[in-house]
C-alpha cells in the first residue's frame, strides 16, 4: 500500500515537473510574442509549481504516516532538496507576478522572467537526480 501511495503522488511530481520546464520552454520557443497565450502559460506554471511543493511534501508526510518518522536523508540529498524546495517557492512567486502583472511589462522584462522560470525549472529537476541517488 506505501509503495502505492508512493507512486500515485510520483505520477503527480512527474507531470509536475514536466510542466514548469514545458511551460517556460513553449513560452521562449513556441509562443514567444504571443501575450495572450504567455499568460495562460504563466498561469499553468504557477499552478504546478505548487503543485511540485504540495506533491513532494506528500512524499515526506507519507512516510511519516506509513513509518512514523520523516526520510532519513543526509548530506548531499539535503541539499538537492533545499535547492529544489527553494526553485518551488521562486518559481512559484515568479509566476504568480508575472500572470497578474505582464500586461504592463516591455517585452525584455518577460523574457527575463521566463528565462529565470526554465532555470529554475532545470535546476529543479537537476536536483531531483542528486536528491534520488544520494538518499
Ligand atoms: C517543495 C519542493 C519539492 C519537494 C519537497 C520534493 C520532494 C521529492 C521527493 C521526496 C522525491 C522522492 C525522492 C526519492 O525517490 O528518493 C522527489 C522526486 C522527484 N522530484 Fe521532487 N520535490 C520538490 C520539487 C520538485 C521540483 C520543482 C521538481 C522538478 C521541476 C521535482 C522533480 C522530481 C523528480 C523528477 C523526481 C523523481 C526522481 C527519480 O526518482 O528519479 N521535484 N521529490
Amino acid at each position: 500500500m506505501q509503495n502505492f501511495v508512493y507512486a500515485l503522488i510520483q505520477v503527480i511530481h512527474n507531470f509536475g515537473a514536466a510542466t514548469v520546464v514545458g511551460t517556460a520552454a513553449s513560452a521562449l520557443w513556441l509562443v514567444r510574442g504571443d501575450v495572450a497565450v504567455q499568460h495562460r502559460l504563466a498561469l499553468l506554471a504557477a499552478a504546478a509549481w505548487a503543485i511540485q511543493a504540495a506533491s513532494g511534501a506528500l512524499f515526506g508526510i507519507t512516510t511519516f504516516y506509513f513509518e512514523g518518522h520523516l526520510p532519513d536523508i543526509h548530506g548531499i540529498a539535503v541539499d538537492a532538496l533545499l535547492i529544489k524546495i527553494s526553485c518551488a517557492v521562486a518559481g512559484f512567486i515568479l509566476a504568480v507576478i508575472y500572470a497578474k502583472s505582464d500586461s504592463g511589462w516591455a517585452k525584455d522584462k518577460q523574457l527575463l522572467i521566463w528565462r529565470a522560470l526554465l532555470t529554475l525549472g532545470v535546476v529543479a529537476l537537476g536536483s531531483a537526480a542528486f536528491l534520488r541517488w544520494f538518499s
